[in-house]
């Protein structure tokens, strides 16, 4: 059985397309045995931003941690819990202002943490999370596939950086661009994310 867990991180589930596309995955896994999935909402309801009391604990060992402060992470260790147990990772990553929402980046800080997701070494960072296998599906209004326009998806290259930085370095991405374009422009580009989808699935079995 491979554990699956799917984030979605638009805010708008009934309209989003990047939403749209993660349930499409879900179905086509369920359309096989094997995967036993979970889903997280990041979009409406988002994790808490670090607080002051969160971070007076984040680079120390958990075994020193008071009452306030296990408190302050209990909501990172269960998000990171979760990833860990996790074989495949969906994430559907809606773009606001040329990035992830809000929804996602405060749940790529509460989990990406010191000696839980990463650790320092001599030879630099080493992420923990190693061995599993994830997709972004990244919706936006325009289209970022041309070199020009690349230069301003800041959604890819976060996500890349930051996700190899905790050991998540083994991403696809799937992108669905120009949902803006035109109802004709969308509906192509969903089709092919999810030809994308269908063979990557084909490729889980
Ligand atoms: C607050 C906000 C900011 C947005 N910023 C951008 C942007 O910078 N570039 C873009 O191409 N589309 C932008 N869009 C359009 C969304 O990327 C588009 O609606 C996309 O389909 C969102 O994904 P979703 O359908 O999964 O919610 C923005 C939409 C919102 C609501």
């Amino acid at each position: 059985m491979k554990n699956v867990l799917i984030l979605n991180s638009s805010p708008i589930p009934k309209e989003s397309i990047s939403t749209k596309l993660t349930s499409f995955f879900e179905q086509e896994l369920l359309t096989m045995k094997g995967f036993n999935i979970f889903t997280r909402d990041l979009g409406v309801t988002p994790p808490s931003h670090l607080t002051a009391l969160a971070l007076s604990g984040f680079f120390n060992d958990p075994s020193e941690h008071n009452g306030d402060q296990k408190q302050a992470l209990s909501e990172g260790l269960l998000l990171i819990r979760e990833l860990e147990n996790a074989d495949i990772v969906i994430i559907g990553s809606a773009m606001h202002n040329h990035t992830v929402t809000s929804g996602l980046k405060a749940y790529i800080d509460q989990v990406t943490r010191p000696g839980l997701t990463f650790q320092y070494k001599a030879d630099g960072p080493h992420g923990l999370l190693t061995n599993k296998q994830v997709f972004v599906i990244i919706s936006a209004g325009g289209d970022y596939s041309s070199e020009e326009t690349k230069k301003t998806d800041f959604v890819t290259p976060l996500l890349k950086e930051v996700l190899g930085f905790i050991g998540l370095d083994n991403i696809q991405f799937i992108p669905v661009f120009g949902s803006f374009l035109g109802n004709k422009t969308s509906e192509k580009n969903q089709n092919i994310a999810k030809q994308s989808i269908v063979k990557a699935v084909k490729q889980l079995q």
